[in-house]
C-alpha cells in the first residue's frame, strides 16, 4: 500500500502511513502564475494498491483531488481509495430556497473519477454518500475524540443541535457519562438560539461535541446556555474544524475552557487524529480482500 497525501492533508497522510508502515509519498503541488494547479507524484511507477488522502475544501483542493487520481491511475496504481477526511459543500445537502442546487450531491457525483472507494470521516448527512459512484462509507471521529477526553472528567456530552444528538451519544456512551443534546434555531447564517440544557449542568463539567465548527456562534450560543446553567467547566471537541474569520479569537478569548478539533482539517487547534480510525478500516478491507483470494 502507498499513501499519497495531498496539500490539504499531509500530516494526516504521514501519520496514516506510519501507522499503516507503508510508503508516503506527499504530492508536489503548486500554482500556475495564472493560479491553475499543477500536481505530481514523485516516482516511475506505483504498481500497489493507493490510498489519496485529501480534502474538498477549499475548492482548490477539489481540484488538486482530481488531478491526483488521475495521475496515480496513470501511474499503475492496483486500486484507489479516496480518503476526504473533511468533505466541502456538505451542508447544502437540500435545496433550502428555490433556484439553490444541491452541491453536496453534486461534489460526490464528480470527485469519484478514477477510485474504487471511497472513506469521508463524519459527513455531514450520510445519504450523501450514495451518489458517489463507488461504494462509499463514512467513518465516524467519536472514538477518538471519546479517547482523548477520556481522563479529562467529564461528567456530561451534549450535542448543540438535535443533528448532532447521535454524535453525542457515541461519545457519551464510550465515556460511560450521561449525554443529551440542546435545542438550537438558527437565525442567520452567523446567529443561533439555543433553549436551556433538559439535564441539570449545575457544576457539571460538560463537554459538546459538534461536526463542525464554521463560525464559532452554535458553539458560543450553546456555552453561554451552560455557563448561565452554573456548568463548572464547558469543553468543545468538533471533528472539523472550519474556523472562519475570527472565529477561533472569538472562541477561545471567553467562557470556553477547552477547545479541540481533529485533524481532518489541519490547524492549531487540530490535536486530535482519526488516523487510527482510518487505518483500522484500510486494515479490514485488506484483510477482507486477503480472504477473497
Ligand atoms: C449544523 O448543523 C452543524 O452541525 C454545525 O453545528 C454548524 O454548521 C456550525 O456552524 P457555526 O459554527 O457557523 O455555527
Amino acid at each position: 500500500m502507498i499513501v499519497i497525501g495531498g496539500s490539504s492533508s499531509r500530516d494526516l497522510a504521514k501519520e496514516l502511513a506510519m501507522i499503516m508502515d507503508c510508503k508516503c509519498i506527499l504530492a508536489s503541488s503548486t500554482r500556475f502564475p495564472d493560479g491553475e494547479c499543477y500536481t505530481r507524484i514523485e516516482g516511475e511507477s506505483l504498481n500497489d494498491d493507493v490510498v489519496i488522502v485529501q480534502n474538498t475544501y477549499p475548492d482548490t483542493s477539489i481540484i488538486e483531488m482530481l488531478l491526483i487520481q488521475d495521475a496515480a491511475k496513470r501511474m499503475g496504481a492496483k486500486s484507489i481509495t479516496l480518503v476526504i477526511p473533511y468533505f466541502g459543500y456538505a451542508r447544502q445537502d437540500r435545496i433550502f430556497k428555490p433556484g439553490e442546487p444541491e452541491s453536496a450531491k453534486v461534489m460526490a457525483r464528480h470527485l469519484s473519477i478514477a477510485c474504487d472507494r471511497v472513506f469521508t470521516v463524519d459527513i455531514h448527512k450520510e445519504e450523501v454518500l450514495k451518489n458517489f459512484k463507488c461504494p462509499a462509507k463514512d467513518l465516524k471521529a467519536s472514538g477518538a475524540i471519546a479517547e482523548y477526553f477520556a481522563d479529562k472528567g467529564i461528567d456530561i456530552v451534549l450535542a448543540p443541535d438535535a443533528g448532532a444528538a447521535d454524535r453525542a451519544k457515541d461519545v457519551g456512551k464510550r465515556m460511560g457519562v450521561p449525554y443529551d443534546y440542546l435545542e438550537k434555531v438558527r437565525l442567520s447564517g452567523t446567529e443561533v438560539k439555543i433553549a436551556p440544557a433538559k439535564m441539570d449542568c449545575n457544576g457539571k463539567n460538560v463537554l459538546i461535541v459538534d461536526d463542525i465548527i464554521a463560525t464559532g456562534g452554535t458553539i458560543l450560543a450553546a456555552t453561554v446556555q451552560l455557563k448561565e446553567a452554573g456548568a463548572n467547566s464547558v469543553s468543545v471537541a468538533c471533528t472539523h474544524g472550519v474556523f472562519t474569520g475570527d472565529a477561533i479569537q472569538r472562541l477561545t478569548g471567553g467562557n470556553i475552557d477547552a477547545l479541540l478539533c481533529c485533524n481532518t482539517l489541519e490547524n492549531k487547534l487540530s490535536n486530535i487524529s482519526v488516523a487510527s480510525t482510518v487505518a483500522e478500516e484500510l486494515k479490514k478491507k485488506m484483510k477482507k480482500r486477503r480472504l477473497r483470494k
